[in-house]
C-alpha cells in the first residue's frame, strides 16, 4: 500500500505534521520533491523539530527514510540538519538514505539564485537556496547527481572548488546512497509513504507559473521522485489549511485586504504562526480558495483531503471562503491559466456561521461544533472530495481521523 501526501495549496499546509502522524504505520518514507527550500514543522509535546531536507518521518524512532530522486540535495544543509536533530535526541544513523539519482546543490548556486531573482523585473521571491539553479542544471544535463561524486569523469567536469567541496562529503554520503527503485523492490515495504514538499500551486507545471518552485510537487511527481510507477500509488492525500497562505510573490486571488477584511490577516498570521520556517518571512494570508482547491483535486486525483489549522478560526463568529472568481464582470469556478486573469480575479466570498469556540481538544469528529462540520461538509461538496483527516492543533495528538488512511481509495 503506497500513499502520497501532497500540498494542495501554495505549500506550508501542515504536511510535515500529517506525514509524521501517518509515519507511525509506514515501513518506509520517501520524500519525493523539493530541497532545503521547504520547511516542515513537527511538534511533539514541548519538542519542536524544524526540517527542510530530511523527510518528516525521521522523527519516528526506527523509521527508515529516503531523500528521493525528485529532490535537490544541499550537502552542507543536510549535515547541518542531521546535526540539529541529533542534538534534539533523534538517532538518525543507519536510517536516512538518499537516492543516488538526486541532484546536488553546489555552493555557488545559492548566490546565483539570489542574483537572478534580484535582476528579474518581477522577482519570484525565491528562498535563495539554489533550488532553481540546480533544477536548471539538471534540465540542461549539466547537473551533478549524488552518484556522480564517485565517477571521476563527472567530477573532472567541475571546477576545483566544487570538486573539493563534493569530495569532502564523499565518504559520509556513500553509506547513505541507495538506488531507490531497487531499495523498494528488495525491501518490499507494505506501507510506503510518499512525502511531498511545497504544493500543487507551486508545481512547475500545474502551478501559477512563473511564480512557482522548480520541481514537481504535484502527485505525479511522487512516482518519478520516488522511482516507482504512477499505478503503484494507491492513495493521494491532499493537505490544505482552513484558509490560504503564500510566501513570495505571485497571484493570490483570496489574499486578505485591510479595507474589506479588517484585522483578519493579523489574526490568522499570529494564531496560525504564519511565518516561513526556512526564511522567517511573514506569509501572505487569505481566505480558503475553493476554486484553487477544486483545481488541485482534479489535477492530482486527490482521493482524500486533509484539513489543517481549522482551530485558527476558533474565535470567529463568521467564516468566509471563496466559491468563484469574478474576472472582468463574469464569474468562473475554473482556475485560470494566465497571470492577467489570476491578477484580476476578485474572490466571490460565501459566508458561513463561525463556531466561535475552542476545538483544539476535540478528538472525535462528531464532537466538533455543528458550524465547523457545516464548513467541512460544504468543502467536501464543492470539491467532490472527502475530508478524511482534520487537524485541530500542531501536536500529533490533535488529529481527528475520519477514515483509516492505509486502505484502498
Ligand atoms: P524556490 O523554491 O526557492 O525557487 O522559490 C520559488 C517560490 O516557491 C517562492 O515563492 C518561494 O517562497 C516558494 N516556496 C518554495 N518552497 C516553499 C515551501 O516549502 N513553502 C512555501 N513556499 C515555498
Amino acid at each position: 500500500m503506497n500513499i502520497a501526501v501532497i500540498g494542495a495549496q501554495w505549500g506550508d499546509e501542515g504536511k510535515g505534521k500529517i506525514v509524521d502522524f501517518l509515519a507511525k504505520d509506514a515501513d518506509l518514507i520517501v520524500r519525493y520533491s523539493g530541497g532545503a527550500n521547504a520547511g516542515h514543522t513537527i511538534v511533539h509535546g514541548d519538542k519542536v523539530y524544524k526540517l527542510h531536507l530530511i523527510p518528516s518521518g525521521v522523527i519516528y524512532p526506527g523509521k527508515k527514510v529516503i531523500l528521493g530522486t525528485g529532490m535537490v540535495i544541499d550537502p552542507d544543509a543536510l549535515f547541518q540538519e542531521l546535526e540539529t536533530i541529533s542534538a534534539q535526541g533523534v538517532q538518525w544513523e543507519g536510517r536516512v538514505f538518499i537516492s543516488g539519482r538526486a541532484h546536488l546543490v553546489l555552493p555557488g548556486y545559492k548566490q546565483i539564485d539570489i542574483d537572478i531573482d534580484k535582476k528579474r523585473k518581477k522577482p519570484i521571491g525565491t528562498t535563495g537556496r539554489g533550488i532553481g539553479v540546480t533544477f536548471s542544471q539538471k534540465a540542461m544535463r549539466d547537473g551533478m547527481r549524488l552518484v556522480d561524486i564517485y565517477n571521476p569523469e563527472r567530477m573532472a567536469l567541475l571546477n576545483e572548488d566544487d570538486r573539493n567541496y563534493l569530495a569532502g562529503f564523499a565518504e559520509r554520503l556513500k553509506p547513505m546512497m541507495v538506488d531507490v527503485t531497487s531499495y523498494i523492490l528488495h525491501h518490499r515495504p507494505t506501507k510506503l509513504l510518499l512525502e511531498g514538499a511545497q504544493g500543487v500551486l507551486l508545481d512547475l507545471d500545474l502551478g501559477t507559473y512563473p511564480y512557482v518552485s522548480s520541481g514537481y510537487s504535484a502527485a505525479a511527481g511522487a512516482a518519478l521522485g520516488a522511482g516507482i510507477g504512477p499505478r503503484d500509488i494507491d492513495g493521494i492525500l491532499g493537505v490544505f489549511k482552513a484558509y490560504s497562505t503564500r510566501v513570495g510573490n505571485g497571484p493570490f486571488p483570496t489574499e486578505f485586504v485591510q479595507d474589506r477584511d479588517g484585522d483578519l490577516e493579523h489574526l490568522v498570521r499570529e494564531i496560525g504562526h504564519e511565518y516561513g520556517v526556512t526564511t522567517g518571512r511573514p506569509r501572505r494570508c487569505g481566505y480558503l480558495d475553493l476554486v484553487a482547491l477544486k483545481y488541485a483535486c482534479a489535477s492530482n486525483g486527490i482521493d482524500g483531503l486533509v484539513l489543517t489549522h481549522l482551530d485558527v478560526y476558533d474565535s470567529l463568529t463568521s467564516v468566509k471562503a471563496c466559491v468563484a472568481y469574478e474576472i472582468d464582470g463574469s464569474e468562473t469556478t475554473d482556475f485560470p491559466m494566465g497571470l492577467p486573469e489570476l491578477d484580476k480575479a476578485k474572490p466571490v466570498l460565501q459566508e458561513f456561521v463561525g463556531w466561535n469556540s475552542p476545538i483544539t481538544g476535540i478528538t472525535h469528529f462528531d464532537d466538533l461544533p455543528q458550524a465547523a462540520k457545516d464548513y467541512i461538509a460544504f468543502i467536501e461538496d464543492y470539491t467532490n472530495t472527502a475530508i478524511t483527516i482534520v487537524s485541530v492543533g500542531s501536536d500529533r495528538k490533535q488529529t481527528i481521523l475520519r477514515r483509516e488512511p492505509w486502505t484502498k481509495y
